[in-house]
């Protein structure tokens, strides 16, 4: 078990948890011969990148879906649920539940985000509308239900958006909280930022009080920021191995990102934006290809000049509880070859 010179051990849920130092790869080895299905719920406010997340994971036989919870965000709740059900259809399952939740932040506004994500927040290709139920049940109650009936400590949420419904949900049942695995959730920055305000990423800004919630909840987090996502870039090269793929979802894939990368693009003048819900999938298929710190990380509730900002102890400065294993390098070509394998499957 290696350390490298910088003192950062590659990222791994359980590693983490035992405070071991297990390479994330070591642990499945180390594991049982059958590999584990991994029981997930996705909460998610699709966005051309959450809808790339969505797909990979479904296509993902490591990963059991056992529903997509909705959340407003990039854009209103009405959008987001409606997009939900259209990836799924996309992707060919359209036995996918998915449940709507939160309409709005526990006490802000909702802040959107049609500038980056278009007006229906998946521009980019001509999806149909989608014919598959929303389930009636409302996605907190989801949550909920699933986390006390399936066994303790199965379960994974995978945050997308905002922290409104997981938020919600340890509010109105604690008990769900040493229930859960693990909660891997894109949001943050430390080193680069933020990119909805200078101090605060979008999903942590949006609901910076449910964001604080969780970090607070004592489950087992990891954080996918943007220090990590602005390593994943959406190139030309990057986006033609989606269209080559030749199948409707590839073709769909290059066309949302296409969309998606001109914002960001005009914004950091790069070839390609980046791609940052779809690594909290890629860091479940394969945490190898990332590699963080187990710090602090707190939340911004109270400025209003730096409202939501993650404000995460990378060095240790702190004798604050360690609550998050926080990532900041990722093998970016690895994490694209995984994706086109998987969007492949459909
Ligand atoms: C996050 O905000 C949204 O725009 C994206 O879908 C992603 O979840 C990036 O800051
Ligand atoms: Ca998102």
């Amino acid at each position: 078990m290696e350390k490298n010179p910088d003192g950062i051990f590659p990222a791994g849920a359980d590693m983490v948890r035992a405070a071991t130092e297990f390479k994330c790869g070591d642990l499945l080895r180390l594991g049982t011969e059958m590999p584990e299905i991994r029981k997930i719920i996705i909460d998610t406010d699709p966005g051309q990148d959450d809808a790339v997340a969505i797909m990979a994971a479904l296509a993902s036989p490591e990963l059991d879906v056992l529903g997509l919870t909705v959340v407003a965000g990039n854009v209103p709740l009405a959008l987001t649920e409606k997009n939900a059900r259209k990836i799924c259809e996309l992707s060919g399952r359209p036995k996918t539940k998915v449940f709507a939740g939160a309409i709005r932040p526990m006490v802000r506004d909702l802040v959107t985000a049609e500038n980056v994500h278009g007006k229906t927040g998946l521009n980019g290709p001509v999806l149909p509308d989608p014919t598959m139920p929303l389930q009636d049940q409302y996605a907190v109650d989801f949550i909920v239900e699933t986390l006390m009936r399936e066994k303790s400590g199965s379960v994974t949420i995978c945050a997308l958006g905002p922290l409104t419904n997981i938020g919600l949900a340890l509010v109105r049942e604690p008990r769900i909280a040493p229930r859960i695995r693990e909660i891997v959730l894109m949001g943050g920055g430390l080193f680069e930022g933020g990119n909805l305000t200078p101090a605060a990423e979008f999903n942590i800004c949006v609901d910076p009080h449910a964001a604080d919630l969780v970090l607070r909840s004592g489950v087992p987090i990891v954080i996918v920021p943007l220090d990590c996502t602005h390593k994943v870039l959406t190139t030309a090269k990057r986006i033609a191995a989606f269209r080559d793929l030749g199948t409707a979802p590839g073709i769909a894939v290059a066309e949302m990102l296409e969309f998606f990368e001109r914002f960001d693009e005009a914004k950091y003048g790069t070839d390609g934006g980046p791609l940052h819900d779809p690594c909290v999938i890629a860091y479940l298929l394969k945490p190898e290809l990332f590699s963080g710190r187990h710090i602090n990380v707190e939340v911004e509730t109270v400025s209003e000049l730096t409202l939501g900002m993650t404000v995460a102890d990378w060095w240790g400065v702190t004798n604050r509880p360690k609550n998050a294993t926080y990532l900041l390098e990722v093998d970016d070509q690895g994490v694209f070859d995984l994706l086109v394998e998987r969007i492949g499957r459909l």
